[in-house]
Formats: C-alpha cells, sequence, structure tokens
C-alpha cells in the first residue's frame, strides 16, 4: 500500500465488499421461499427482513476469512446466507415494542411497522428455522459430520450463550463493571461475528494456531464493533445510519459509552482495533483484506 494515496485501499476494499454482499443477497433471495396462499404475507415479510439494505458484514466476514484457506466458496456461501438469516432475525426482535421499541431499521419501517407485531415475531421464528434447514441441507456440504458442527455452533451462536442471552443481559439494563458489559456485547453482537469465521474454520479442519488467531481476530472485532455501534447511538445522525438515534442512554442501556463516555470509548475501539489485527500475524500479507477490513468496518461513521 505504501505510495499509494490513502483512501486507495478504501475504494478497492468498499468495491469487494459490495461485490460480497451483492453475491449474499442474490443467494439469500433464491433460499428464501415465496408461495401463494395466506401464508405468502409471512415468506413477503421474511424476504423484508433478510433482503433489505443491510451492510451483510458476518456474510463478508466469512467469505474473506474463507480465502485463507483452500475451499469451495459454495458451503461458505450458503452458510454465511444462513447466518444472515440469524442476524437479520435478531434484528427484527431487537426492534420489536418488547425489546428496543424501534420504528426504523436499515432506512425503512421496521418490520412490526411494514405489517404487525405478529407477523414480526414470526418473522423472527421462520428466519431463524430456514437458517438451520439451510444448514442441514446436503447442497451445503457432503460430509454429514461438517454439517452437524457447523449447525451446532451456529445454535450455540445464537442461543441463550451467544446472541439470545446478551440480549436477555441487554434488556435487563444491568449496571455492571465494565467486564459484565463486555461479556453482554460479545454475547449479544460478538457471538454471531466470531461464527462468520467459524465456518472457514470448521470447513478447513483449521490448525488449532490458525484457528486461536481468527478467534482472538473475531472476539476483540466483535467487541470493538458493538462499540462502535453504540457510538453510533450518540454522535450519527439517523439519516446515515439508516436507524433511530440518541436512544440508548434514554432506554437505561448500558454500554462501553454510557459507562466510559464518548472519549474514553473511542480509545477503547482504537485499542482493539490494533489489537484484532495482531492476532491475523499468523496470516502474513494473505490476511490484508481483513486487517484493512476491520478498519473499514471500525471507522464507519
Ligand atoms: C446491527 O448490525 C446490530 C449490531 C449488532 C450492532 P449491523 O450493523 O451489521 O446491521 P445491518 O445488517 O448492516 O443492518
Ligand atoms: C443489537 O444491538 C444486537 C442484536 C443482537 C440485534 P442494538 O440494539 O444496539 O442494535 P441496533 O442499534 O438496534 O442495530
Ligand atoms: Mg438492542
Ligand atoms: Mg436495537
Ligand atoms: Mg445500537
Amino acid at each position: 500500500m505504501s505510495g499509494q494515496p490513502a483512501e486507495d485501499w478504501r475504494d478497492s476494499l468498499a468495491q469487494r465488499m459490495a461485490n460480497s454482499a451483492d453475491l449474499v443477497t442474490v443467494a439469500l433471495d433464491a433460499l428464501l421461499p415465496r408461495a401463494e396462499g395466506p401464508e405468502q404475507r409471512l415468506m413477503e415479510a421474511m424476504r423484508y427482513a433478510a433482503l433489505g439494505p443491510g451492510k451483510r458484514l458476518r456474510p463478508y466476514f466469512a467469505l474473506e476469512a474463507a480465502k485463507l484457506f483452500e475451499i469451495e466458496e459454495r458451503p461458505v456461501l450458503r452458510a454465511a446466507c444462513a447466518l444472515e438469516c440469524i442476524h437479520a432475525y435478531s434484528l427484527v426482535h431487537d426492534d420489536l415494542p418488547a425489546m428496543d421499541d424501534d420504528d426504523i431499521r436499515r432506512g425503512r419501517p421496521t418490520v412490526h411497522k411494514a405489517y404487525d407485531e405478529a407477523t414480526a415475531i414470526l418473522v423472527g421464528d421462520a428466519l431463524q428455522s430456514i437458517a438451520f434447514e439451510i444448514m442441514a441441507h446436503p447442497d451445503t456440504h457432503d460430509d454429514a459430520e461438517i454439517r452437524a458442527e457447523l449447525i451446532r455452533r451456529l445454535a450455540k451462536a445464537s442461543g441463550a450463550q451467544g446472541m439470545a442471552g446478551g440480549q436477555m443481559i441487554d434488556i435487563l439494563g444491568l449496571r455492571d463493571d465494565l467486564g459484565a458489559v463486555a461479556r453482554m456485547q460479545r454475547m449479544k453482537t460478538g457471538a454471531l461475528i466470531a461464527y462468520a469465521f467459524e465456518i472457514p474454520l470448521v470447513l478447513a479442519r483449521a490448525s488449532e494456531p490458525k484457528r486461536h488467531a481468527l478467534m482472538a481476530f473475531a472476539h476483540d472485532l466483535g467487541l470493538a464493533y458493538q462499540i462502535v455501534d453504540d457510538l453510533l447511538d450518540v454522535e450519527a445522525e439517523a439519516k446515515d445510519i439508516g436507524k433511530a438515534v440518541r436512544k440508548d442512554a434514554a432506554r437505561g442501556k448500558a454500554n462501553f459509552v454510557t459507562l466510559l463516555g464518548v472519549e474514553e470509548a473511542h480509545q477503547r475501539v482504537d485499542m482493539l482495533r490494533e489489537q484484532c489485527k495482531s492476532h491475523l500475524e499468523i496470516f502474513g500479507s494473505r490476511a490484508t483484506y481483513l486487517r484493512e477490513s476491520a478498519d473499514f468496518v471500525l471507522d464507519r461513521r
């Protein structure tokens, strides 16, 4: 990169991420059901939730990390689509009146606003189910043991020990120490981000040092990503991030920003940014895009 204008790598990475997002959106479109009859409403709302203009960050990380290994793209893409379905479900439920009570997501009405609450609950249920249906299908991988391993890890990342458990702690608004908040963030956001990296690790049957390095990267990145999201709630404008702002403190959330203040939260992100990239040393220059993508997503405004 030396000698190039500073923004060059950002443009090419943005293009790479956009290409990955398009690939995932097309694949998801093919995987999500369409039907006639009264259940059509549910399927339409699932498509509204999953195919809306999200960043498709988790699938991007799975596809990018897969390039560190000699593995086929198709299983990665299917597993990444399943992960994106779980993520979309988590957002639909996160926005419900009983949770964060948000009206705007990805710059459009949330599912319970565009449809209704009962439909939004069912959209979450059905997106979760289809994620496991996609993973269990033989098209995902010939080896049933690999499929079972991918499924088991996705279940753990999204359940009570992962995303759902973290959401519980978030809703309780526990104002404990920073360690407790870090644990909550690692569960509610970190676990699904980490799963993106587990996909290639499982498919490649990666060695322990590589597994350790990539998971360490994922954990620091996931925590930093949620702190950035919490900073955006305080510093961004709704029109730029496609969702309401200035809500977390008002709703009594405990996070790094409400606990540490804006400045220290930024410092924490910078520390995690450097730390996460240092874990990738084992992959040498093959991990250049991953390193750059950490900067890219953490510089989000
Ligand atoms: C939003 O996730 C929720 C968090 C975990 C911070 P993203 O920022 O990945 O949202 P989309 O998928 O691009 O809408
Ligand atoms: C959401 O965290 C994490 C999920 C598991 C969905 P937030 O509640 O901060 O996400 P946003 O700000 O609504 O996207
Ligand atoms: Mg929330
Ligand atoms: Mg929310
Ligand atoms: Mg938020």
